[in-house]
């Protein structure tokens, strides 16, 4: 089978390579109909994830047709059209019995990272029960690759932990696609204003179409002033960092109001200092999250209804063939305006 191989730091291959086999009673093997390319799957291709050894097949969203199950496979059958979690979960050990699927201690960020990934014609998912979800039958698959990873992060990181509320108002740093996905699911809460902020006007254009109230582009010291004048002078209710650079955490804690939350998505890979000396008065909170899926279900049902459209999210789309011009065209977004690239399989 064909399948994009990480080859250490800024080398990948697509090339051939055995079928995976059925390694667990709880495994199944998916044939993947469509793939994507997550950020994270470049913070691999520059070196950044050492867990992610060279010869491991990328990729950790998708969706596909179940293949072949494991004995122990009573949820799914062969034909099923199925999403996969980015998130392998046992949903029986102490980490899963708390909601924390992210800290499985047989599973969590494991596709395209420990084991081989979805970047391929087919791919193994163990707990194969507990992390893939059926599709509807007239429900669109473009749509739910979107589901995979960057919407329940959006929401589960950014919304669920910022303690977005009717009437608040919410920034968001940072409007790639994950800042995208908090700014379109924040919306089921009805927030009185959704500020996005980035250093790309593209991104910011389509933020507006995806219902910020404002958008600021990045400018020094008068990024925080223009929140500042944004929100009569009273600064976030929830500050949404979606970015994992220093200066975006702390643009968060400038902008965070008395009372308020910032909920860290980013992954960071250096250390940021915390302004203790000016926030220990302020009542605020920090969460920091990796994604749990826990909320892939009831995402589903709102795409299913029409109160999410993740089709929005997608702007180039590759076959797989193609997947090394799919990595270019979504390395270069700023030259692109690439938002998700959606790669056939
Ligand atoms: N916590 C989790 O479970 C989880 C899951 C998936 C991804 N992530 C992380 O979320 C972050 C965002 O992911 P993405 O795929 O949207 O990444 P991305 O790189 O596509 O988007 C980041 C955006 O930040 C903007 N940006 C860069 N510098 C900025 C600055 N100084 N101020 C404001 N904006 C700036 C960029 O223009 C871009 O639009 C990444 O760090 C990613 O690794 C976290
Ligand atoms: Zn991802
Ligand atoms: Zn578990």
């Amino acid at each position: 089978m064909k399948a994009l191989v990480y080859h250490g730091p800024g080398k990948k291959t697509l090339q051939d390579r055995p079928m995976p086999v059925i390694s667990a009673p709880g495994d199944a093997i998916v044939k993947m109909t469509q793939t994507t390319i997550c950020g994270t799957d470049l913070h691999i291709l520059k070196g950044d994830v050492p867990t992610c050894v060279p010869g491991r097949i990328l990729g950790h969203e998708g969706v596909g047709i179940v293949h072949e199950t494991g004995t122990g496979i009573t949820a799914f059958k062969k034909g099923d059209h199925v999403l996969i979690s980015c998130i392998s979960a046992c949903a029986i050990c102490e980490a899963c019995r708390k909601g924390m699927y992210s800290h499985c201690q047989s599973g969590g960020w494991i596709l395209g990272n420990t084991i081989d990934g979805t970047q391929a014609e087919y791919v193994r998912i163990p707990h194969a029960n507990t992390s893939l979800y059926k599709i509807p039958d007239d429900a669109n698959e473009d749509a739910l690759v979107m589901l995979s990873d960057i919407l329940p992060t959006g929401f589960e990181c950014g919304v669920l932990n910022g303690r977005v509320k009717p009437g608040s108002t919410v920034a968001i740093v940072g409007s790639g696609p994950i800042g995208l996905a908090a700014l379109l699911t924040a919306q089921f809460y009805s927030p009185a204003q959704i500020i996005m902020i980035d250093t790309d006007e593209t991104r910011l254009a389509v933020a507006r179409r995806l219902g910020a109230t404002g958008t600021i582009a990045v400018n020094g010291a008068d990024t925080v002033k223009s929140i500042m004048m944004a929100t009569n002078g009273q600064g976030v209710d929830t500050a949404i960092e979606a970015v994992g650079i220093p200066a975006t955490f702390e643009l968060c804690q400038e902008i965070v109001a008395v009372g308020g939350t910032i909920a860290n998505v980013g992954v960071h890979g250096t250390k940021v200092d915390l302004h203790l000396e000016r926030l220990w008065s302020r009542n605020i909170a920090i969460t920091t999250r990796l994604v749990d899926t826990i909320t892939t279900p009831m995402l589903l049902k709102t795409v299913e209804t029409g109160k999410l459209d993740p089709l929005k999210l997608i702007s180039h789309r590759f076959k797989l063939d193609d997947i090394q011009i799919a990595y270019d065209t979504f390395v270069r977004a700023s030259e692109t305006r690439a938002l998700k690239v959606l790669i056939e399989v």
